[in-house]
C-alpha cells in the first residue's frame, strides 16, 4: 500500500505499518505521521505532468517546512517557493539551490529582499512600493535581481474567501492598469531584470479551468511585455491544486489535468513553465494521530474528546475546513454522531463536525487525514499544548523527523530575563 488506508483487517495503515503498531511503539500523542513514498509519487505526479514543457516545479515550503521532508523534496528535484527570508535560509539548510527559488508576498522586508538577491532567488514584484525596495536592494548588494511581476488576473477560483488572493480586490499583485509604470520603472534600473509573469488564484482549487482562464490573461500581459522588448522566460501559473479532503472519491484534477488545459497555450511561446504546488504536494501524505481522552454528550450533541487540538491543527477552527476522521482499529461501539473535539479552552476546538463513527474508548487511535499541509506549519502551543512530534515512514520503516516541543522550549524565552 501507499499512503494511507483500511486493511482488508479493518485496521488503518500507513503503507505497510499498521498505524496501532506505530501507536504502540511512538511515545508522543498527538503526532503527525507521513508516507514519505506518498511525497515522492505526489512530486513525480508533476515532474511526469510537464515533461515535454520547459519547467520548473517550486514546492511552497509555506505548507510544512519539515527540513527532513525539504531535503527530501529537494533530492527529487523542486525548487522552492518561499514567502520569507526565513523560508529562504531554511531552503538553503535543506540543500536547495537558491537560484531556482522564488521569494513572493506583498509585504516582503528591505532585510528579506537583500538576502534573495544575494542568493540569487527570483523575486516576484508585488506593488509599487516593493519594486522601490527590491531596486534598493539590489544596489545595496550591488548585484541584479531577476524579477516576475505578479499580475492579478481576477479570476474568482471559488473557493473559501481566505484563500482566495488572485480577485481584484484582493491585497495580492499589481493594479494591472498600472502595468506600464512597472514597465517603465525596470527599464530605468539596470540591476532590474523582469524575467517573467505570476499569478497565483487561490487554494484548494478542484476546477482547473479557471487556470486555463487565468493563463489566457497572463499571456496577454506576456505579449505586451516582449512589444515593449523584454526578453522574458517565465510564466509562473501559482500553485492552488485541491486534494480530495472528503476521501469519498471525488473527481479532483491531477497535476496532469491542470498542466494539460494550459499546455497549448504555453507550448509555442518558449516560456518556462513555473508551477508552485503546497498542498497538492504534501496534503495527502501525512495524518494527525491522536488518542481518545473520553466520549461525553451535552443537549443533543456526542462528543469525542481526543489529545489533539486547535493547537496542533488549526484548519478546520479556521476555514471551516473539512478533514476527514477515522477510528485506527476495528470497533465495535455503537455507531453515532459525533463532534471531533480537543481539550482547548474554547468553543472553536474542533477537528471536525457531526461525523458518524464507531462509538470509542478512551485509549483507542482516532487520524485526522490529509494533515500534510497547512497543518503542522500553522500549529501554536495555544495553552501550551506543545507542538507535536513527527515521525515518517520511509521505506517501510517508522524514523522520526521532528521532535515534539516541551515545556522547557517555551520557558527558555523568560531564562535571563
Ligand atoms: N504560491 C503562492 C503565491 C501562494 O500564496 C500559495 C499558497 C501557494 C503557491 C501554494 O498553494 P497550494 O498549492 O498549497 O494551494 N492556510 C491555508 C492555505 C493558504 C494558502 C496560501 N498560499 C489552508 O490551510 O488551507
Amino acid at each position: 500500500g501507499l499512503g494511507f488506508y483500511t486493511g482488508t483487517d479493518g485496521y488503518l495503515y500507513v503503507d505497510n505499518l499498521r498505524i496501532d503498531d506505530i501507536r504502540a511503539q511512538v511515545p508522543d500523542s498527538p503526532f503527525y505521521l507521513y508516507s514519505k513514498n506518498r511525497i515522492t509519487a505526489n512530486y513525480k505526479a508533476y515532474a511526469a505532468a510537464l515533461e515535454g514543457l520547459e519547467h520548473f516545479v517550486g514546492y511552497a515550503v509555506k505548507a510544512n517546512n519539515n527540513l527532513p521532508i525539504m531535503r527530501h523534496l529537494q533530492s527529487l528535484g523542486s525548487g522552492a517557493v518561499l514567502v520569507s527570508g526565513n523560508e529562504l535560509r531554511a531552503a538553503e539548510a535543506a540543500g536547495f539551490d537558491t537560484t531556482r527559488t522564488i521569494f513572493n508576498g506583498n509585504g516582503k522586508l528591505p532585510e528579506e529582499l537583500r538576502l534573495a538577491i544575494e542568493k540569487g532567488a527570483l523575486i516576484n514584484v508585488d506593488s509599487e512600493f516593493d519594486l522601490e525596495n527590491i531596486a534598493e536592494a539590489a544596489k545595496a548588494v550591488d548585484k541584479a535581481a531577476r524579477v516576475l511581476i505578479r499580475i492579478n488576473p481576477d479570476v474568482d477560483p471559488q473557493v473559501h474567501a481566505y484563500v482566495s488572493t488572485g480577485l481584484a480586490n484582493s491585497k495580492f499583485g499589481i493594479r494591472n492598469s498600472h502595468l506600464q509604470w512597472f514597465l517603465d520603472r525596470v527599464r530605468q534600473e539596470p540591476l532590474l531584470e523582469l524575467a517573467g509573469v505570476h499569478s497565483h488564484l487561490g487554494s484548494t482549487i478542484t476546477k482547473v479551468d479557471i487556470f486555463r482562464d487565468a493563463a489566457r490573461i497572463m499571456i496577454r500581459f506576456v505579449e505586451k511585455i516582449r512589444e515593449e522588448g523584454f526578453d522574458i522566460k517565465y510564466l509562473n501559473i501559482g500553485g492552488g491544486l485541491g486534494i480530495d479532503y472528503h476521501r469519498r472519491g471525488d473527481k479532483i484534477p491531477s497535476p496532469a489535468d491542470l498542466v494539460n488545459t494550459v499546455r497549448d497555450l504555453v507550448a509555442d511561446l518558449g516560456l518556462t513553465m513555473i508551477l508552485e504546488p503546497g498542498r497538492s504536494m504534501i496534503g495527502n501524505a501525512s495524518a494527525l494521530v491522536n488518542t481518545v481522552t473520553g466520549v461525553k454528550t451535552n443537549g443533543n450533541k456526542n462528543f469525542i474528546v481526543i489529545d489533539g487540538s486547535m493547537s496542533a491543527l488549526l484548519r478546520p477552527s479556521l476555514y471551516d475546513a473539512y478533514q476527514h476522521i477515522e477510528l485506527t482499529a476495528p470497533c465495535n461501539g455503537k455507531q453515532d454522531t459525533f463532534d471531533i473535539v480537543g481539550p482547548v479552552c474554547e468553543s472553536a476546538d474542533f477537528l471536525g463536525k457531526e461525523r458518524e463513527l464507531a462509538t470509542p474508548k478512551a485509549g483507542d487511535g482516532l487520524v485526522v487525514h490529509d494533515a500534510g499541509a497547512y497543518c503542522m506549519a500553522m500549529a501554536s502551543t495555544y495553552n501550551l499544548k506543545m507542538r507535536p512530534a513527527e515521525y515518517w515512514v520511509s521505506d517501510g520503516e517508522l524514523k522520526q523527523i521532528r521532535k515534539g516541543e516541551t515545556l522547557q522550549d517555551h520557558l527558555r524565552y523568560f531564562e535571563g530575563l
